[in-house]
């Protein structure tokens, strides 16, 4: 890194690589940017809104240029592995979209390279930039609660997300609710217990539907009990089938902590901006290409996760997530990211609540990535 000034390269310039690349160009410390996607429709347009100084549709050309320092990996959930491995061959500071990968060995494998060559690593769990999940953590470590008993996790989501999602590839095999999307709340969850003594899951049952969205390759929902290791329990269930009209875009989120002396009670299912209109409201998600099957005239505004589009950018934890990220380059800050670890972690939880589901048995946590694959 010359005179406090970043090399930076955004492999992916779909949804996602766009937002962080038009962030990344605000940032005072940017000195270069090279954008890559093997659309190149899609990344000559991304290169030219972001002037970027370079642009390939081969991510290996791009992250072997003396210019990079770090890399961002928004390549869509299956194609994130060699990216990754590339980068680190180079020695680059990542941002990798989650999932880290989508098969558990696979997923070992990244981690162990990013370990054993010292990389400094993050996984984009963006809801970590939330004031309200900031806050609620913050009260749950100091003690405001007691000693947490109970935590129930309520996910909707839009089926807009799967329907564009699975559209993109015909590997569809693991992105289910919870791979692709539940893995977001579990992170929060995770991460409001953090550090507390007994907290962290050792057994999960599940179960899960395929009534609508089967016919596309997908579970339509995981409902699943876990077992912490001091024997408190928490839920965490999804639903990402409902309809397009639903006025929620796409995420919904209710959150109950109890504890032995308080409870902590997050509604997050964006009821608090509504809008209803003659005219159609726009799909919230909306990747190249994937259209809405029905018009929604009723909606909740601030429903995408990462933000809303206002005034020539993006507004929401996105922004704090790639700002924050984009600093720590600079500075070496500690960071709220999520670790590689954490991000192995996660695919290993969101795997094993489907392969409970499937088998209908409880699977002890964590589970062998081998296992799971095999299975
Ligand atoms: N943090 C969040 O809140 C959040 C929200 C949505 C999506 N995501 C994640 O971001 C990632 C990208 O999702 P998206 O919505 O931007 O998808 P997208 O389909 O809009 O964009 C992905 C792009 O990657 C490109 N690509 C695929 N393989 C490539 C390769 N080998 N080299 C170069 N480019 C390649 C595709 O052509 C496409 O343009 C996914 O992992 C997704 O789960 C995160």
């Amino acid at each position: 890194m010359e005179n406090d000034k970043f090399g930076l390269a955004v492999i992916g310039s779909g949804t996602i690589g766009r937002v962080r690349a038009e962030l990344a160009r605000e940032h005072p410390c940017l000195g270069w940017l090279g954008v890559c996607d093997i659309d190149t429709g899609v990344m000559n347009r991304l290169a030219a809104d972001t002037r970027a100084d370079y642009a390939s549709s081969d991510f290996r050309e791009l992250v072997a240029r003396p210019e990079v320092d770090a890399v961002i990996v928004a390549t869509d959930e299956n194609w994130h592995v060699d990216p990754i491995l590339a980068s680190v061959e180079h020695g680059h500071r990542l941002f990798v979209e989650k999932p880290l990968a989508t098969d558990p060995v696979k997923s070992a494998e990244v981690l162990r390279a990013i370990e054993d060559n010292d990389i400094d690593a993050v996984v984009g769990y963006t809801q970590r930039f939330r004031r309200r999940f900031i806050t609620a953590r913050q009260r749950i470590r100091e003690g405001a609660i007691g000693e947490v008993t109970t935590v129930v996790t309520r996910a909707f989501m839009n089926r807009m997300v799967p329907l564009a999602t699975l559209a993109r590839t015909d590997q569809r095999k693991t992105l289910t609710p919870m791979v692709v999307s539940g893995t977001h709340s579990l992170d929060v969850c995770l991460w409001l217990l953090e550090g507390l003594e007994g907290k962290e899951p050792v057994e999960v049952y599940a179960r899960a539907g395929d009534h609508v969205l089967g016919e596309i390759g997908t579970k339509d929902n995981t409902l699943a009990i876990f077992t912490m290791a001091d024997g408190s329990l928490w839920s965490m269930s999804i639903s990402w089938a409902l309809p397009v009209t639903w006025p929620g875009a796409v995420y919904g989120l209710e959150i109950g902590v109890v504890g032995s002396t308080g409870v902590l009670d997050i509604e997050d299912t964006h009821r608090d901006v509504v809008i209803a209109s003659e005219t159609p409201q726009g799909a919230g998600y909306q990747p190249e290409g994937f259209e809405a099957s029905a018009p929604r005239h009723v909606d909740f505004v601030g429903s995408y996760p990462p933000g809303d589009y206002a005034e020539g950018g993006l507004w929401g934890p996105m922004r704090e997530e790639t700002g924050t990220w984009l600093n720590r380059l600079i500075t070496g800050a500690t960071t709220q990211h999520a670790t590689a670890s954490d991000g192995h972690r996660n695919l290993l939880i969101t795997m094993a609540m489907d392969l409970s589901a499937r088998r209908g048995e409880p699977v002890k946590l964590p589970p062998d990535p081998t296992q799971l694959l095999a299975d």
